[in-house]
């Protein structure tokens, strides 16, 4: 399945109450395998989930840990970037030449690497003199 259609979908089931913004994301790994989530929000923590957590949970559910590439969509003016703890948790299980593509309902589309994203993301490679 395509990662658009993946997200399009998901999107629809999307619990967002407080902040009425739907946000949808899909990754494929490199398996090849297409995994898909919604934001969920809760009235402890309004904020909620974002879709690219639920998607990257997903995948971990599944034993999957190697992202090929990802998309996000959302109903806005222009391409909606993730949040600065999804760059966090994206570049966890992505190299650096991943491509996340972020796309308006509309059709507006935007694209770029994860190195792009969380340049100098902290890794386990900071953590070998412990
Ligand atoms: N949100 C996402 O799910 N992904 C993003 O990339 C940006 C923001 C969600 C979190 C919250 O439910 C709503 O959008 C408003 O911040």
């Amino acid at each position: 399945m395509s990662l658009l259609k993946a997200a399009t979908e998901v999107r629809e089931n999307a619990h967002a109450p407080y902040s009425n913004f739907k946000v949808g994301a899909a990754l494929r790994t490199k398996a090849g395998t297409v995994y898909a989530g919604c934001n969920v929000e809760n009235v402890a923590y309004p904020e909620g989930t974002c879709a690219e957590a639920g998607a990257i949970a997903a995948m971990c559910a599944a034993g999957e840990r190697e992202i090929a590439e990802v998309l996000v969509i959302a109903d806005a003016p222009m391409p909606v970037t993730p949040c600065g703890g999804c760059r966090q948790k994206l570049a966890e299980f992505s190299d650096g030449n991943v491509q996340i593509t972020m796309t308006t309902t509309e059709g507006k589309s935007m694209s770029m690497s994860m190195a792009e994203l969380l340049p100098g993301a902290f890794a386990t490679k900071h953590m070998v003199n412990t």
